[in-house]
């Protein structure tokens, strides 16, 4: 399996089975964590690999799950920073997923080191071996149809509805799946789903970094079929005040 296969076959892995990994495989990760790409060049957001196979320590927060080891992660303190950590940390996410590692983002976890050079510790992602099944049919992830999230302008071509394909399958808090597009044959303009009610920081802060998982899958499809894509912040939607959504980006495709 490809990164990009996994993007369709990963679940959520909330039961591991509390045995090492082998040094090879947590050394392939340090390595992936030191080359993985980020969204925006001027937000900072590294990573930590914790092992807690004597269950030395608690995780703090509700919805945990026990795992033998935690990637912590410690970015800025603002929007931008939480949709670039959120892409970065999906590119580990994945490429632990093809080497049959379960995986589970904890929004609310806490583990470890509260800062690691003065970025605070925003999310921790359980990981281990899945006790039980690790992957599963794409028909059984339950995500809104692409219907739902797009307003399409003109028809996409072949490899476009594969990219939304991509996006739509991305993991979410609470599955909240606040990404929608409007679809050109040529771009996509990208924005984030507003609630009824003003939605408290946490929250906030935890949708931004779901745009930022969508984001990455947009890249790794893109890349997938040799498609060149540009990403951009156009100042006049972002200047505006939309009453359904916030624009994120314009992503603009040339194959
Ligand atoms: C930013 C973020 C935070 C999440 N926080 C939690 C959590 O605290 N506890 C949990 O059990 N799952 C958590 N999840 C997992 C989501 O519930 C899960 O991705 C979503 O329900 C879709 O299921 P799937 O990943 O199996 O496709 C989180 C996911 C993301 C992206």
């Amino acid at each position: 399996m490809n990164i990009f296969e996994s993007i369709f076959n990963r679940r959520s892995v909330r039961k591991y089975v509390m045995e090492p990994l082998e040094d090879s495989l947590l050394e392939k990760i340090r390595k992936m964590i030191d080359n993985v790409s980020v969204l925006d060049d001027s937000c900072r957001v590294e990573f930590e690999i914790y092992e807690n196979l004597n269950k030395k320590s608690q995780v703090k927060g509700i919805f945990k799950a026990d795992a033998p080891y935690y990637l912590i992660v410690y970015c800025d303190d603002n929007p931008r920073a939480y949709r670039n950590a959120g892409y970065a940390a999906e590119q580990l996410v994945l490429y632990m997923t093809t080497k049959e590692i379960g995986t589970c983002y904890l929004g609310s976890g806490k583990i470890g080191p509260k800062e690691k050079n003065g970025l605070k510790q925003f999310l921790i992602i359980s990981f281990g071996r899945a006790e039980g099944t690790l992957y599963r049919d794409m028909e059984e992830a339950h995500r809104q149809p692409l219907a739902s999230l797009c307003t399409y302008k003109d028809e996409p071509g072949e490899y476009l509805k594969k990219i939304l394909k991509a996006a739509r399958m991305s993991p979410s808090s609470l599955n909240s799946q606040p990404w929608r597009f409007i679809v050109y044959s040529d771009r996509v303009y990208v924005f984030m789903k507003k609630e009824a009610f003003p939605q408290p920081k946490l929250l906030l802060s935890m949708r931004n970094f779901d745009m930022g998982i969508m984001l990455c899958h947009i890249m790794i499809a893109a890349e997938e079929f040799w498609m060149n894509m540009e990403t951009v912040t156009e100042e006049q939607y972002a200047k505006k005040k939309y009453k359904n959504g916030e624009y994120i980006c314009t992503i603009i495709f040339n194959s």
